[in-house]
C-alpha cells in the first residue's frame, strides 16, 4: 500500500473530531461490490458481526468467528479508499482480558489493514478500551442494545427507558474517559440519545437511538430492503432490493426454462476473432 493511499482515508482521531459537526455516515458493508458502494458515501464502514445473520444465515452474532471478520474485513479493505473500515470483535474473542482483547485486535487489524476495531460494552469493557488505545488500536465502543448480550438482555428490547437511563449514561462516560474515538448507542429512548450526545465529548452515532446523535448507521441491507420480512422500527427503507431481485430471479427462471436466454447477442460464432 502507497503512502498516499493511505492517508487519503479518513482517520479515527478525524471521526472523533466530527463532534458537533456534520453528522456522520456509516453503513455497513460485507462484500466487495456493496462496499465500494458504501465507501463512495459514506464516513465509516462497518464490517459488523450483524454479518453472521445478514450473509451466513445464524441466528444470532455469537457464532461469528475471527476468520470470517478477517475474510470478510479483507473484501471490504479492497474495495473501498476512503472511509474509515471499522471491524467488529467477534464474541469471545475480547472479553476474557485485556491481553485477549489485544491479540485478537491486533490480528484483525494485521491481517485486513482496517483502521480500528469495535467491541461491544460499557463500564465492565472501558478498562479494555484503554488497554487497547493505549497500544494504538482505535476503538470504536457499542453501548445500549449490545446483540452479542442477547442472552443475558433477554431479546432485541431496547435499553435505558426510565430508571436504566442512568445505567446507560455511565456506560456512554465510561467508554469515552477510556479512549473510544467514537460510541454506537443502540435502540435508546431518543431522549436518552440527545443526553447522551450532550454528555460525551467522543461523536455518539445512532442506530434507533433518536435525530440528535452525531452520526447514523443502519445494517446496509436492512435499509436496502433485502429482506423483505424484516422491518425494525428503527430503519428507513431507502429501497425495496428483496423484491426487485426475486422479479428477476423469476425472469431469469422463465426465459431459461423457454430456452429465451441466452440470446444470439450472449453466445459466440464460431468463426469470429472475438474472444470475450
Ligand atoms: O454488527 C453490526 O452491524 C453493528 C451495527 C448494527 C452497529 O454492530
Amino acid at each position: 500500500m502507497s503512502a498516499t493511499a493511505h492517508h487519503s482515508r479518513l482517520t479515527a482521531s478525524a471521526i472523533r473530531e466530527r463532534k458537533g459537526a456534520t453528522p456522520i455516515v456509516c453503513l455497513t458493508a460485507y462484500t466487495a461490490a456493496m462496499a465500494s458502494m458504501v465507501d463512495a458515501h459514506c464516513d465509516v464502514t462497518l464490517v459488523g458481526d450483524s454479518l453472521g445473520m445478514v450473509v451466513y444465515g445464524l441466528p444470532s452474532t455469537l457464532g461469528v468467528t475471527m476468520d470470517m471478520m478477517i475474510a470478510h474485513g479483507q473484501a471490504v479493505m479492497r474495495s473501498s479508499s476512503r472511509s474509515l473500515v471499522v471491524i467488529d470483535m467477534p464474541f469471545g474473542s475480547y472479553e476474557e482480558s485485556p491481553e485477549q482483547a489485544f491479540r485478537n485486535a491486533a490480528r484483525l487489524m494485521r491481517e485486513t489493514g482496517a483502521g480500528a476495531v469495535k467491541v461491544e460494552g460499557g463500564v465492565t469493557m472501558a478498562p479494555t478500551i484503554a488497554f487497547l488505545v493505549a497500544r494504538g488500536i482505535p476503538v470504536m465502543a457499542h453501548i445500549g442494545l449490545t446483540p452479542q448480550a442477547v442472552n443475558v438482555l433477554g431479546g432485541y428490547k431496547v435499553q435505558g427507558r426510565a430508571s436504566d437511563a442512568d445505567r446507560v449514561l455511565a456506560d456512554a462516560l465510561a467508554v469515552a474517559e477510556a479512549g473510544a474515538f467514537a460510541v454506537v448507542l443502540e435502540k435508546l429512548p431518543e431522549t436518552l440519545g440527545r443526553r447522551i450526545t450532550g454528555a460525551v465529548a467522543i461523536p455518539t452515532i445512532g442506530i434507533g437511538a433518536g435525530v440528535d446523535c452525531d452520526g447514523q448507521i443502519l445494517v446496509v441491507d436492512d435499509m436496502l430492503g433485502l429482506f423483505a420480512a424484516f422491518r425494525p422500527k428503527f430503519v428507513r427503507r431507502y429501497a425495496e432490493m428483496a423484491g426487485v431481485a426475486e422479479d428477476a430471479i423469476a425472469a431469469y427462471a422463465t426465459d431459461v426454462r423457454a430456452r429465451a436466454f441466452p440470446g444470439p447477442e450472449h453466445s459466440f460464432a464460431d468463426n469470429s476473432s472475438q474472444t470475450s
